[in-house]
């Protein structure tokens, strides 16, 4: 069965049981300065699962491109990749355990007619409900695995005592699948089981029953309503109702895999296929390479995947950005920012960093680890590789203080950057969210309107906007940008939302971020008769509580696309 079949399957089993499917929103959360990437299904609905009521109501379903940077390590398995697709359906306060255990089993066993006998569940320990459910269903009890927090508790941050304040969790219970060819490896313990990660079990389905919220003094607290979130990685599913372990064998894979030549070591081969695919989806995004934030991991990316090329007797190629973007949806999906920008963008990585990585591979065995990754640039996870290949001598305490420094930068990158937690969202952010709404309207306003989103960014110190517009603006300009967004916070300007459908929206003039794909139902936030705009919010009540607005700094982000810094104080 082809990955399009399984996606499709899943969207209409749901659907034909009252649910709405949206659209995957981007790789990199617009409005959620807490973390770089969308790493899970339930990232877009966090604010739903926390209680604000959903434009489309209370069963939602969808297919939702994700990457996850802590999985980096361990991609060149059978399983594991940064870049997936989650198949995620939700009950936002509507039905729980005794609808969605059943459903899933029916799934995967009737709609995908994966054998019983090789599917296994896990619980909580203690959650006897989930349990009694599964014996209902007719799983052994033998199928029935109980672990602890560290396996069936699902947040964002992990386990309960790792949730920042305002965080939504849950127990879970997930479903595995056995691949009976695989031979058990006693060298990751002495009993096999399905939590085990010789990779004879493979975690396909996790229903995460989402009641809970992290509360300030540590402890955890009902939500109003207790909410079901489900996610199955779409790659892992397909291998297993193909019955074969290598999620790189699936549909999903294979035209890339292709386009790497057909030799080589298969764990470089994979890791190539993994970067270059999440890579091209980053960019498809928006996402260029720099030294910060999602640039920096996607730099990491790319050159991680120039030096396994390199290593592979080849370099990467044109023929693998079009096998991604064949496996995408074809050029449609790329129309935003373009195969031939993305080709570039590559190809100028290549020549940044090529260079230095031909001189340093020449070098490798004269220079010291360290200067490989110091001097030549090479990320950080390919020196270690090459040190345990090639036996390198590595002054070991320079070269630990290094590497924990980027590991930290990579942990906030990757597991979010949970500083403030979400309780960050209610202050800085939601007025510069407001911000960039008042912004995007007095741009249109003074430049004209051929001035449309290319993008928008937010921490809680500034408000970063991308949009079209030919030339540099000129002081001039940017003056008369800041006052007129000031005039309209000095105006104390109401912020009303309505919810109406997308058609609806853009005929009553919202301004819509045109890259992006929208639901049938949106939410329209106005501003007095300033600014009206589709966003999923949250923005603030009133113009007036932002104060005062500044411009910092005005510069370009691509040809014919300028970038604007602001702040509010
Ligand atoms: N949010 C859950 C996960 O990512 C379903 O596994």
């Amino acid at each position: 069965m082809k990955s399009a079949e399984v996606r499709r399957k899943f969207i209409e089993f749901f659907k034909a049981r009252g649910h709405v499917e949206i659209p995957s929103a981007p790789l990199v959360p617009e409005n959620d300065p807490t973390t770089l990437f969308t790493s899970s299904g339930m990232q877009p609905l966090v604010p739903y699962l926390l209680g604000e009521p959903h434009p489309l109501g209370t069963r939602i379903v969808d297919s939702q491109k994700c990457f996850r940077a802590q999985d980096i390590d361990e991609v060149g398995n059978n399983r594991h990749t940064t870049f997936f697709e989650m198949l995620g359906n939700w009950s936002l306060g509507d039905y729980f355990k005794n609808e969605q255990l059943p459903w899933i089993w029916e799934f995967l066993t009737k709609e995908l007619g994966l054998p019983k006998e090789r599917l296994y569940v896990s619980v909580l320990k203690g959650d006897e409900e989930s349990v009694n459910i599964w014996k209902g269903l007719g799983v052994p009890k033998e199928k029935i695995f109980s672990y602890g927090v560290d396996k069936n508790w699902w947040s964002r941050a992990g386990e309960p005592d790792k949730m920042p304040e305002g965080e939504p969790g849950g127990p879970d219970s997930e479903v595995f699948y056995e691949f009976t060819q695989v031979k058990h490896d006693p060298k990751f313990g002495k009993q096999c089981h399905p939590n085990c990660d010789c990779g004879r079990f493979m975690e396909i389905a996790n229903s995460v029953f989402m009641q809970y919220r992290k509360l300030g003094d540590g402890s955890l607290e009902e939500l109003p309503k207790k909410n079901v979130d489900f996610g199955g990685g779409l790659e892992r599913m397909t291998a297993a109702v193909n019955d074969n372990p290598d999620v790189f064998q699936t549909d999903l894979f294979t035209p890339l895999m292709a386009a790497l030549g057909t030799s080589g070591d298969v764990r470089a081969r994979r890791i190539v296929t993994d970067h270059i695919k999440a890579a091209v989806m980053m960019m498809a995004d928006g996402v260029v390479p720099s030294n910060k934030m999602q640039g920096y991991v996607l730099r990491r990316l790319i050159r991680r995947a120039m030096v396994k090329m390199q290593q592979l007797g080849g370099h990467v190629s044109d023929e693998m950005i079009h096998a991604v973007v064949e496996t995408y949806g074809g050029t449609e999906y790329f129309k935003t920012v373009g195969i031939r920008f993305i080709k570039q963008t590559i190809a100028e990585e290549d020549e940044k960093f090529g260079k230095t990585l031909r001189e340093g591979m020449k070098n490798v065995e004269n220079v010291s680890p360290f200067d490989l990754y110091q001097t030549y640039g090479f990320p950080i996870e390919v020196t270690e590789e090459l040190y345990q290949e090639k036996g390198l001598r590595l002054d070991r305490e320079q070269f630990e203080k290094e590497k924990e420094k980027h590991q930290e930068l990579s942990r906030t990158a990757a597991a979010g950057m949970f500083k403030g937690g979400l309780a960050d969202k209610s202050g800085a952010t939601t007025k510069l969210h407001t911000a960039t709404h008042l912004l995007h309207a007095a741009l249109r306003q003074i430049l004209g309107p051929h001035v449309q989103q290319k993008g928008s960014n937010i921490t809680a110190e500034r408000l970063r906007f991308d949009f079209s517009h030919p030339a540099k603006l000129t002081p001039e300009e940017l003056d008369k940008i800041a006052v007129l967004v000031n005039e309209n916070i000095k105006a104390d300007l109401q912020v009303t939302i309505e919810v109406m459908s997308y058609d609806e929206a853009i005929k009553v003039g919202a301004l819509a971020f045109f890259g992006e794909r929208y639901p049938e139902k949106v939410k329209v936030y106005t501003m007095g008769a300033f600014s009206r705009e589709i966003c999923g919010g949250p923005h603030v009540t009133n113009t007036g509580v932002l104060g005062s607005f500044q411009i910092i700094k005005e510069e370009s982000a691509g040809s014919g696309v300028r970038r604007i810094y602001a702040t509010v104080a």
